[in-house]
């Protein structure tokens, strides 16, 4: 997997152009020391830049950053800070792509959230790569423990309360969201949890400035994004581009039936509607971008996914243990010619009765995906009931993890 660049009139930011993992001094060379100490000040660069999360739900960073800086200040505790590079999306490879090419970036931007929270301890989550990354670590000066923590590879283990509980010496579960992480996390202590392009970010707007963030982007969703771009009979490659940019230059829609947006979590469109679109916070989710030829078959496509999402709910709570599992045995009755019978229907009110339902938003992204296939693949759906299949080709095109497929 190597990260590219796509708009050729902006220089590289978070993907430095060779694709060679930085060390320290190559890091330094590249992007200038950071030399921001001052937190008030980094506070209000970060409220100006205007950077969201990018790990799946756009939320404000500054006001993340806040709420855990006025939790700390009710509670007394000293908050922990927690770079999200467990990437449990399968389709998605931006967290460790940049973790591989670029780790120092990751660990300037946790230091800044450490220091501008005050927090006395960071943690780096990842799925692996752990030992390469304790090396990173190690060749910094950081005024406090930084630990690199293995967790789970599991579709969850990045949701924050999922991975509160990992840090905090329990399974990596979802919990209920009340109170949040930002509140009650890692040992009950105020905890920020950014996923790891997000510090990234940081770690240039602390050294270029809220203006120089702005200058790639629109007004209203500064900065760039890295995605996953899925092509068929191509490696996927990690590139990065500005808010703004038409889909149709990430992603060739030639000969394309319809795109994934944001990843498992996310929305089906038809091709000639996400020609329309630009890349956007609001339908980036975990930055996957992927191109189903119109000669696949949507819906086993979205069946083969949905089975994974089901076994990897938590079993906790009792509509997403039976729901999942339901929509996902009905969806692939849809997904094989032949006679339905009420499992359009079932799919239908299933998504219903899950939807806001659980501890954490699993069973609401899994609605989601749902809802855009019966839409998008609202044709193929009534072929098949008459028992056809449009598809010639049936290489599967998502990448789902092998012992749960
Ligand atoms: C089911 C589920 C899985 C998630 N997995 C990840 C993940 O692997 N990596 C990640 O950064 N965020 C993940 N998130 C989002 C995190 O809960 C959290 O919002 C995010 O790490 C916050 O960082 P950000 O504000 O920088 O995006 C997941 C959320 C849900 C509901
Ligand atoms: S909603 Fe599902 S995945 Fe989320 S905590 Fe409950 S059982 Fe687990």
């Amino acid at each position: 997997m190597t990260g590219t660049f796509t708009d050729t009139r902006m220089p590289p930011r978070l993907l430095a152009p060779g694709g060679a993992p930085a060390d320290r001094a190559t890091h330094e060379t590249r992007y200038g020391p950071l030399t921001h100490t001052d937190p008030a000040a980094l506070l209000r660069t970060l409220a100006e830049s205007g950077l969201t999360g990018r790990g799946g739900a756009a939320f404000p960073t500054y006001r993340k950053f806040v709420s855990v800086v006025d939790a700390a200040r009710r509670t007394g505790r000293t908050p922990v800070v927690v770079a999200n590079g467990a990437e449990g999306e399968p389709a998605s490879a931006k967290d460790k792509t940049l973790l591989s090419l670029s780790p120092q970036l990751v660990l300037d931007g946790l230091r800044l959230a450490a220091q501008a929270t005050g927090a006395g301890e960071a943690y780096l989550a990842v799925e692996d790569g752990s030992t390469r990354l304790e090396t990173a670590v190690a060749e910094r000066d950081d005024p406090f423990p930084v630990r690199v923590v293995r967790v789970p590879g599991r579709f969850l283990s990045g949701q924050s309360s999922a991975l509160a509980q990992h840090l905090s010496g329990h399974t990596a579960l979802p919990r209920h969201q009340d109170p949040p992480v930002r509140e009650q996390g890692v040992r009950r202590a105020p905890t920020l949890v950014q996923n790891v392009e997000t510090l990234a970010h940081l770690a240039l707007i602390a050294r270029y400035g809220a203006d120089w963030f702005r200058s790639a982007g629109t007004p209203s969703e500064p900065g760039s994004a890295l995605c996953t771009v899925h092509v068929p009979g191509r490696e996927p490659q990690v590139v990065e581009a500005p808010f703004g940019m038409p889909l149709r230059r990430l992603l060739p829609l030639e000969g394309t039936g319809a795109v994934l947006l944001g990843g498992y979590h996310g929305t089906w469109l038809p091709a000639t509607e996400a020609a329309q679109l630009r890349l956007s916070a609001a339908n980036l989710g975990a930055g996957v971008l992927a191109a189903l030829p119109a000669d696949r078959c949507g819906l086993a496509e979205t069946a083969r996914v949905l089975r994974y999402l089901a076994l990897e709910s938590a079993g906790q709570c009792g509509p997403c243990l039976n729901g999942l599992p339901r929509i996902a045995a009905a969806f692939h009755t849809l997904a094989v010619p032949g006679p339905q019978g009420t499992a359009r229907d079932d799919v239908a009110r299933w998504a219903g009765l899950v939807e806001g339902r659980g501890a954490c938003h699993h069973p609401d992204g899994t609605v989601r995906l749902v809802r855009s296939a019966l839409t998008t693949f609202a044709a193929e759906l009534d072929a098949h009931a008459r028992g056809l299949c449009t598809a010639t080709d049936r290489t599967p095109l998502l990448p789902v993890p092998d012992h749960r497929s």
